[in-house]
């Protein structure tokens, strides 16, 4: 039986795949500090999901580094999945320290202590706002990513520099996982899909960015855990033919890899909202907004790389996704219609 540790257990990604790796026999122990950056008492729901016997779950922050490496002295870790982050890109524009603090500070006490205590392989989270000003669809790990337009998307692209230091100094298997927006039951109150459906039910505005402009490779949360769940039996390894004559960002020399974890499929935000309305027979009073600093117009995931290595595509149909939330929403929330 492996162990694997999830950090951001109590997240929204975090508590979906505990739940499925402990269903695959896993045990799992997840590292959360139940921070309040969104409604704490849905992160301690989402645990409360995660009873069972191969569950144990420490309350931690990322920076506390004597806490982290208690931890992995205390237990024999296999896999470690780092999804604890401070999320979001227009909260960085306001809390700029939050992301150094969570995604910089904690990020490197879990290099740390993976490099310290043998952990075969760090799965950790990137994102897709690392692709900032590219403008080349769709998104592909082979393109260069160094133009940020936020500091949450710099952090993520500083996680993925740190892990190919660790991957090049101690050999340690390190796979980054870009994900394009996340969605599904459980999901986070601060993301667009929580938002309308919430102001809708409310009968107050929606806030449509860049006039609606916009299109978003969303991503199903069964087909980010599926993607996560095969990786985790898959370490990243050396890409032989790799040269430094002509650096592909996506591989290297180490055993370091980064991939896509997208749709392949991207949707315009007002189709996405006229999906919403669909589902709730209801129709959306909606207040059309500029785009906003730090946010990018469009974003669609290349995902060859990940059906090469682990023979699967995200799939979920966006308009099955909504109903799904919106059905888990109702439930939730107790929301009478
Ligand atoms: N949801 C998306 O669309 C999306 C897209 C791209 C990348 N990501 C990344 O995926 C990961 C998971 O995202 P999510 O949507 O589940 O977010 P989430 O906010 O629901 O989950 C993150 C969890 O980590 C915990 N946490 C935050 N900072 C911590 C710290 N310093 N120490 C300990 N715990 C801490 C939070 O309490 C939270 O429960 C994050 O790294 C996020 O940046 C998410």
């Amino acid at each position: 039986m492996r162990t694997i540790l999830v950090t951001g257990a109590a997240g929204f990604i975090g508590s979906h795949l505990s739940k499925r790796l402990m269903k695959e026999g896993n045990n799992v122990i997840g590292i959360d500090n139940l921070n309040n950056y969104y409604d704490v008492g849905l992160k301690k729901d989402r645990l409360k999901r995660l009873e069972y016997k191969n569950f144990s779950f420490v309350k931690a922050s990322l920076e506390d580094k004597d806490k982290i490496n208690q931890v992995f002295e205390e237990n024999k870790v296999n896999v470690v999945v780092n999804l604890a982050a401070q999320a979001g890109v227009r909260y960085s524009l306001k809390n700029p320290h939050a992301y150094i603090d969570s995604n910089v500070v904690g990020f490197m006490n879990i290099l740390e202590a993976c490099r310290h205590n043998n952990v075969e392989q760090l799965i950790y989270a990137s994102s897709s706002s690392v692709y900032g000003a590219n403008t080349k669809l769709p998104f592909s790990v082979h393109d260069n990513v160094d133009h940020p337009v936020s500091l949450y998307a710099a952090t993520k692209k500083a996680n993925e520099l740190m892990a190919h230091t660790y991957s090049h100094l101690y050999n340690l298997p390190t796979t980054g996982l870009r994900f394009f927006t996340v969605y599904g039951p459980w999901g986070r109150p601060d993301m667009a899909l929580f938002l309308f459906t919430k102001a809708i039910l409310n009968g107050e505005p929606i806030q449509i960015f860049n006039n609606g402009k916009m299109m978003r490779d969303f991503t199903y949360v069964d087909d980010i855990v599926e993607s996560i769940q095969r990786l985790a039996k898959k370490k990243a390894e050396p890409n032989l033919e790799w040269n430094g004559k002509s650096p592909d960002p996506g591989t290297s020399y180490a055993p370091y890899k980064v991939f896509n974890i997208g749709n392949n499929s991207p949707v315009n935000l007002m189709d996405f909202v006229h999906a919403i309305e669909d589902k709730l027979g209801i129709e959306a009073k909606k207040e059309f907004m500029p785009l906003q600093a730090g946010d990018v117009p469009e974003t669609f995931a290349n995902v060859d790389d990940l059906t090469n290595d682990i023979g699967f595509k995200p799939q979920m149909a966006i308009k099955d996704g909504i109903s799904n939330f919106i059905d888990w929403y109702i439930d939730y929330y107790g929301v009478k219609l």
